[in-house]
């Protein structure tokens, strides 16, 4: 039997696992789950688990928050002990954390078979940690697995082409799932949100917007004044670094609220009038729903849902006169893949 061995940390990482999980158990491989601890706290980890009935993880590392440099290299030091006791065929690294670039250098010291899931992404910012992340790991990597055409590009463009695969994204395949059920089990809006109320859906937690408390306070600010509810479910880094600037977050029309399982933000997303985002899952989330997104970054590794207008970039100050754009309306298509992109990772490690 194949054996492979899936390295997660952070909460995007657990959405991705979920369907890939599902398929590789179906499909005769033998998958186990190495967690560094990166999230730890229940609502950026344990949820997920339980709401995709993804068994425990066999090992996590519990590393937790550090400073880039010192979380990265504990995980390669915990990471390396486990794969070489697991010794898989094949090691699979998901997205930009940290944990992927620390699981991309421990494969590639001892060395071990390495798949990337969301290949060749680049939002060409340096500033980025997850860039340097993507990057680094894509070079690594023995086999890349790209979500879009784009990522693909980008790949071959690096003299990475001839180990890249377009299998579509993973995200898609859990998100479509989701929605249906959403639909045909009718979920009430969490959060007391009243359905007949017009509401926005915002997340902040990137490093960049975080860490600068002028541009945090400008964000804030304008997502108070949005004129209509704007519920924020709030990252513990938004929430540290608000109370280490004086940020109260609770004014004007912001509600802060604690982070969301995954379903209960799918369905709060389907129903908002927009959605403000930094985050690269949710501007996707929301441009596969329909939901206008504004998102408050200077670039976005998913060019796609700039189409049509469904996506805007928007400095912080502009976030207002985002959201009061026209209403997108063209046909969205599947950039993204058609929801069978675990399925597809599956029958290459077949293949191969
Ligand atoms: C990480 C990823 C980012 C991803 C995000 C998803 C890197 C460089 N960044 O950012 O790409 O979009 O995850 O959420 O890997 N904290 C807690 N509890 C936790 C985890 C973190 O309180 O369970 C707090 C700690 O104060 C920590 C801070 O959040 O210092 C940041 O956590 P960290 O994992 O370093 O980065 P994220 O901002 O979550």
């Amino acid at each position: 039997m194949v054996k492979v061995v899936s390295v997660v940390g952070a909460r995007p990482q657990f959405v991705k696992l979920a369907p890939v999980h599902k398929s590789l158990t179906a499909n005769g491989f033998e998958h186990q789950i190495v967690h560094t601890g990166q999230h730890y706290d229940a609502k950026l980890s344990d949820v997920f688990f339980k709401e995709f009935g993804i068994p425990e993880p066999d090992i996590n590392l519990g590393i937790g928050s550090h400073s880039h440099a010192v979380q990265t290299a504990r995980i390669m030091i915990g990471l390396e002990e486990s794969l070489i006791n697991l010794d898989p065929d094949w090691v699979l690294a998901y997205g930009d954390t940290n944990s992927t670039l620390a699981c991309a250098i421990a494969c590639s010291k001892l060395p071990l078979r390495l798949a990337h899931i969301e290949a060749g992404l680049r939002s060409n910012n340096k500033e980025m940690p997850e860039e340097h992340n993507r990057i680094l790991t894509d070079h690594c990597s023995d086999l890349l697995l790209a979500p879009t055409h784009a990522a693909m590009e980008f790949l071959r463009s690096e003299n990475l082409g001839s180990k890249s695969h377009l299998v579509g994204d993973v995200m898609i395949d859990i998100l479509d799932l989701v929605k249906s059920s959403i639909e045909k089990q009718g979920d009430n809006l969490p959060l007391s949100i009243n359905p007949s109320e017009e509401y926005i859906l915002a997340t902040i937690h990137r490093q960049e917007n975080t860490d600068h408390q002028d541009r945090l306070q400008e964000i804030i600010s304008s997502l108070q004044n949005l004129g209509i509810p704007t519920f924020i479910p709030s990252h513990p880094r938004l929430v540290k670094k608000c109370e280490e600037f004086g940020i109260n977050l609770a004014k004007g029309n912001l509600i802060p609220v604690e982070p969301l399982s995954y379903r209960e933000l799918i369905t709060t997303a389907l129903s908002s009038a927009h959605i403000v985002t930094d985050s690269g899952g949710l501007q996707k989330e929301a441009f596969h729903l329909g939901t206008p997104c504004t998102t408050v970054r200077t670039e976005t590794e998913w060019p796609e849902t700039l189409s049509g207008g469904w996506n805007e970039l928007a400095e912080p100050s502009k976030i207002g006169e985002s959201i009061l754009r026209q209403a997108p309306n063209t046909n969205r298509g599947a950039p993204f893949g058609n929801g069978d992109a675990a399925g597809n990772i599956s029958q290459l490690l077949k293949e191969i």
